[in-house]
């Protein structure tokens, strides 16, 4: 693994990191506060390349690589995880399996428009009773006529209002289990698809996170991604590349908080000395440095495999796990170090703290991060040797 950045992938790193400080941390606390899903910012993203860094040119991306896509979330996400998630979503869950899996005339119609950020598209694979346990899908695509009719429901799908399309996975062979599902592109607006519901969340609240239904909702031949039967295969794999997008944002949010204890334990003092000259605290803060570069290397690691073709699968586990353990704990001592301002909605280590949360949840837990790890293990040692 190369850990030098291409001057390239430090001017993507850059440009972010100066995006997110003059346009994005400015209305971080206010966009929280009024749970108000950010679309000047987010068409800003689009313009500036942040959608579809990994795309080609030729299909409206920035032709990039994962490695500049892991440094442009982290950027975005030390100053706001709910802006890093809708770019993630765009990106890893959305732009990428139409770029794998598309016809050219689905590139042109379902691709291009959202790496260039003029729309942005959403993945709606989660059922009320097919979270962790993915693959016991109940949304249904009846093949009839030229076409298939999609009834069911999915739930904690994000940019699911905002969206203008929806890749979404549905039964077309309900006898074949995990085989018999397959992919398709729903566009907003289609006859029987609504949204029903957007949630109110304890974290990333300025993201939009919402329940889709889908009623007798015919959709083309045309829109079906990839094969009959392949739609789980194709979910897995894409969330592989996701889970680095969520370890990308879960340093982000370690970073931000990481930062502000540091800021805080020099000027707050108490027992006559600023309190990062007390040994408990200076602890505290070697803890979350160390542990944030650990989570980098590895982020950068699972990037740097997916940018040379290498299987990624575990290592984008194993850094979604890191990372986000690595957030949920430094956004919880940051608070510590701050003690009853970290607690208070004044200093944004609160914020940092809620959103840290779902890092641990989305885009498979903690829990099914270690079981996609010790399969590879116990399957392939020689992968992660
Ligand atoms: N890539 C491609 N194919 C894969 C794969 C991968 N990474 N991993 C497994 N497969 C294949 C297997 O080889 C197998 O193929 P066959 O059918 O030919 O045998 C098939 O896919 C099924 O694999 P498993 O036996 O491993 O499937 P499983 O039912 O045991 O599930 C799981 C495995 C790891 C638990 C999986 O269900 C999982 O990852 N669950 C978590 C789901 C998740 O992350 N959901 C998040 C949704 S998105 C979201 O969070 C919201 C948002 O908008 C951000």
């Amino acid at each position: 693994m190369h850990l030098d950045l291409t001057q390239e992938q430090a001017m993507i790193q850059q440009m972010a990191r100066d995006f997110a400080e003059k346009e994005v941390r400015p209305i971080a606390q206010s966009i929280d506060r009024e749970a108000r899903f950010p679309r000047e910012t987010v068409a800003r993203m689009g313009e500036l390349g942040l959608m579809g860094i990994a795309v080609p040119e030729g299909y409206g991306g920035s032709g990039s690589d994962a490695v500049a896509y892991t440094l442009a979330v982290e950027e975005i996400a030390r100053a706001c995880a709910s802006h890093a998630v809708i770019m993630s979503v765009n990106n890893s869950l959305y732009c990428d399996p139409v770029l794998a899996h598309g016809t050219e005339e689905q590139k042109a119609r379902f691709l291009t428009p959202y790496a260039s950020g003029k729309k942005i598209g959403c993945f709606a694979l989660t059922e009320p009773e097919a979270g962790s346990d993915a693959s016991n899908q109940t949304t249904l695509a009846r093949a009839e006529g030229d076409g298939y009719v999609l009834d069911g429901r999915k739930v904690f799908v994000t940019n699911g209002r905002e969206a203008s399309a929806a890749l979404v996975f549905a039964q077309t062979d309900r006898a074949a289990g995990r085989r018999g599902i397959t992919a398709f592109l729903v566009e907003k607006g289609t006859a029987g698809f609504t949204v029903v519901k957007t949630e109110d969340k304890l974290g990333i609240r300025a993201s939009d996170t919402a329940e889709l239904l889908f009623e007798r909702c015919r959709v083309p031949a045309a829109n079906r991604l990839g094969a009959v039967g392949q739609g789980f295969k194709i979910a897995l794999a894409t969330l592989d590349g996701g889970r680095i997008g969520i370890a990308a944002q879960a340093l982000g949010i370690a970073t931000a908080a990481y930062e502000a204890a540091v800021a805080y334990a020099r000027e707050r003092k108490s027992f006559g000395v600023p309190i990062g000259q007390h040994q408990m605290v200076q602890w505290m803060l070697a803890d979350m440095a160390t542990t944030i570069e650990a989570a980098r290397l590895l982020t950068r690691r699972a990037a740097w495999r997916k940018d040379s073709g290498a299987p990624y699968g575990a290592e984008a586990a194993m850094a979604k796990l890191f990372a986000a353990e690595t957030a949920m704990r430094v956004t919880t001592d940051a608070i510590q170090v701050h003690g009853g301002y970290g607690f208070i909605k004044e200093y944004q280590v609160e914020r940092h703290f809620r959103d840290a949360k779902i890092t641990q949840i989305y885009e498979g837990t903690s829990q099914i991060q270690k079981l996609v790890i010790a399969r590879r293990l116990l399957g392939a040692v020689a992968q992660v040797a």
